[in-house]
């Protein structure tokens, strides 16, 4: 099946919206979805708290010398409204460029270490990626020269990856970090998953959460 370009509906942060506090309370990594499919708008959501464009004209995390050097990829296998496929999210345009067609949850769950069963049965998963010689590239000047970018970079994974579960925790869904991966074969999967020149950061795992369906 062929995919095409997903517009995605655009984020309108209201002033009221969440109370920092009780996400923050409420925020847990969860591993056990419930079989329900993800809505679309759900992850529209949820990669703009991971990636999106602000009003300010820079993104939801913050960056080293605003560089915004993370890629965001979706992989969805049971998202309402969307064809089964790898995404690439254009947070400046806010929509899913296709990657691949084919449900890869399976084969990117394999190249975990130990969280292949439960990871595997979440409808969608999110991949932080980045260019790390890029990075030490554009800081080299800073000790210790050659290798503070990709530190950075590393950083912002941890950013973007706390936007996502505080981003579930108020939409009443479960997500989870997964950095616990062997890199050499998540990079090696074909079809192509982590995007040229970059290497993965982060793994997230999105969904109901099975103790929390909803009616
Ligand atoms: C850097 C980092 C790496 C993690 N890697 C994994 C992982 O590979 N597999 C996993 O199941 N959870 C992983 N987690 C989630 C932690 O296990 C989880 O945060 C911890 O159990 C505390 O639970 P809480 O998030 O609900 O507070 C990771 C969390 C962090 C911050």
């Amino acid at each position: 099946m062929t995919l095409r370009e997903i517009p995605l509906q655009h984020v309108r942060p209201a002033a009221h919206a969440g109370n920092l506090d009780a996400l923050l309370d409420q925020r847990r990594s969860t591993r056990d979805f419930s079989p329900q499919s993800l809505k679309l708008s759900h992850v529209a959501d949820l990669a703009w708290a991971a990636q999106g464009s602000t009003t300010a004209g820079t993104r939801t995390c913050p960056s080293a010398h605003a560089r915004y050097p993370l890629t965001l990829t979706v992989v969805a296998g049971n998202v309402a409204d969307l064809p089964t496929g790898t995404y690439a999210y254009d947070g400046e345009r806010h929509v899913l460029a296709p990657v691949a067609s084919g449900d890869h949850r399976d084969a990117v769950a394999r190249t975990t270490l130990a969280d292949h069963d439960w990871l595997s049965r979440a409808p969608a998963l999110l991949m932080l990626s980045g260019d790390l010689a890029s990075a030490n590239a554009s800081f080299a000047e800073q000790p210790p020269h050659g290798r503070r970018g990709e530190r950075y970079v590393w950083l912002e994974a941890g950013h973007a990856s706390q936007n996502v579960y505080l981003r579930a925790a108020e939409a009443g869904l479960g997500a989870v970090l997964v950095a616990g991966f062997d890199d050499d074969r998540l990079i090696a999967l074909n079809p192509t998953i982590v995007p040229s020149g970059q290497h993965p950061l982060a793994l997230l795992g999105i969904g109901h959460r099975a103790d929390r369906v909803p009616a």
